[in-house]
């Protein structure tokens, strides 16, 4: 598949996707407590999604090459759960943390992003995970600007986290979005400056780190579509959409009530 480039039409429809997805993870955010189960928290993003969003869920029933169908509206991935979690009628217990990602489709529009939400109080290490992987992610987005390349984006995330003592996911990365849930190029969370395709204003692509307190390996579960750390580490998970401009990047799916961004970013030109 070929790179889109987004047209200023196109930008005010992804605009509007990423807002929308921000706004469905604002609303998650007090809702996840001890006792609630994943089906719950599905439920309510997909009410949420429909009928105050006006939008559709496009994890439901996505079935890329290979894949079955995936049940559910959100992806819940919990503790050494890596990514593509199935939601399910298990409680959610004190200490946990959960990973929850949403992609919002508005006007054939997509919308994709991810959060780090800590279940009661967490562990010490728990936390560290979850904001580095946060910061890591903002490594790799202050990268975007027309002309850079996605090696940049790559070496940034994978030189913070490995020099934190965390590994990166390589089978998983982020992509280009548009009309398509996911659109080439790949955005690889590891690499080397300089190295592959360059990026232009007006393309759309999500960064979104896997980074693991263990060892970079995953498996797949039976249940086709959950991944695992190996070693059964814990893992964590951010995901921003956001576009190329000439002179920097412009985050789509930021919200009034998402985390603070990092004091090392400093403003996208
Ligand atoms: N939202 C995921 C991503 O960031 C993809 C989930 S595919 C699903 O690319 F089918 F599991 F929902
Ligand atoms: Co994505
Ligand atoms: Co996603």
């Amino acid at each position: 598949m070929e790179i889109s480039i987004k047209d200023a039409d196109g930008i005010v429809g992804m605009r509007t996707a990423g807002r929308l997805a921000g706004e469905l993870l604002d609303y998650l955010a007090p809702l996840v407590k001890p006792g609630l189960t994943t089906n719950e928290l599905d439920r309510l993003a997909e009410d949420y999604t429909t009928q105050v969003l006006g939008a559709i869920s496009a994890p439901l029933n996505y079935a890329p090459g290979g894949h079955k169908p995936y049940p559910k509206s959100i992806c819940t991935s919990i503790n050494h759960q890596v990514c593509h979690g199935i939601p399910n009628d298990k409680p959610l217990k004190r200490g946990d943390i959960i990973n929850v990602d949403v992609t919002v489709v508005k006007d054939g529009w997509h919308g994709d992003s991810s959060r780090m939400y800590m279940v009661g109080d967490v562990s010490v290490a728990a936390r560290r995970l979850c904001t580095l992987t946060h910061d890591a992610m903002w490594k790799g987005i202050m990268q975007v600007h027309a002309g850079a390349c996605l090696g940049d984006i790559g070496h940034a995330i994978q030189t913070f986290a490995e020099g934190h003592g965390l590994s990166v996911v390589r089978e998983y990365c982020g992509h280009g979005i548009g009309r398509n849930f996911h659109e080439d190029p790949q955005v690889l969370h590891y690499g080397k400056r300089g190295t592959l395709e360059q990026l232009q204003a007006g393309m759309t692509i999500t960064i979104e780190p896997m980074l693991n307190a263990g060892r970079k390996d995953i498996k797949e579960l039976g249940d086709g579509w959950t991944i695992v750390t190996k070693d059964h580490s814990l893992s964590a998970q951010w995901e921003h959409t956001v576009l190329v401009t000439a002179t920097g990047y412009e985050v789509l799916t930021l919200s009034p009530q998402g985390p603070a961004t990092p004091a090392f970013v400093t403003p996208s030109a």
